[in-house]
């Protein structure tokens, strides 16, 4: 018999952990980014359709290299963006995840928080080429930093999936 203690998962995160929403590649996004975390050694891919003219997003998936509770926070916050503006997107919090999704254990917040870093590199590469809007910071936030704490590690990753034959990371937000 296992001596592992289960860890306190909410029943939401273990029904969408079950049955995500929105996983998969978007064929169709004109965005997309990816992100890693140190603390575990995870990864997840965020993909946005935005409507250029407003500004909506019209949709959101992801693909996760991580544990039950970042597939149902990228889950949860798929669903949570879907038809809301680049601006209110922007400023979702991994705390507002952590409450839609009936809270998380401690030792998981980091995975929200590689979610919402995800998010945020997506919507900043959509800028790369574009005005920035007066909502987005022109420096990195600590979310997006702490999302790629060590690009190196990112590299690492990147070459581990090639060798798998996962997407290939999107080091193109190194040269802003
Ligand atoms: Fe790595 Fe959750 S433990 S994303």
């Amino acid at each position: 018999m296992s001596d592992r203690i289960p860890l306190p998962y909410s029943p939401k995160v273990l029904e969408l952990f079950r049955n995500p929403k929105n996983m998969g590649r978007l064929k169709d996004a004109n965005t997309q980014a990816m992100a890693g975390s140190l603390a575990c050694g995870d990864m997840i891919s965020i993909y946005l359709k935005i409507d250029d003219a407003n500004h909506l997003i019209e949709d959101a998936s992801f693909e996760s290299y991580g544990c039950a509770a970042n597939i149902a926070a990228s889950s949860i916050m798929t669903e949570m963006i879907k038809g809301k503006s680049l601006e209110y997107t922007w400023n979702i919090s991994w705390k507002q995840i952590s409450n839609e999704l009936g809270g998380l254990p401690v030792v998981k917040y980091h995975c929200g928080v590689l979610a919402v870093g995800a998010l945020r590199r997506a919507i900043r590469t959509y800028f790369k080429e574009k005005k920035l809007p007066n909502w987005l910071p022109k420096e990195l936030t600590p979310d997006e930093k702490h999302a790629l704490e060590e690009e190196k590690l990112i590299e690492v990753l990147s070459k581990k999936m090639e060798k798998t034959k996962k997407p290939k990371i999107d080091l193109s937000y190194r040269s802003k």
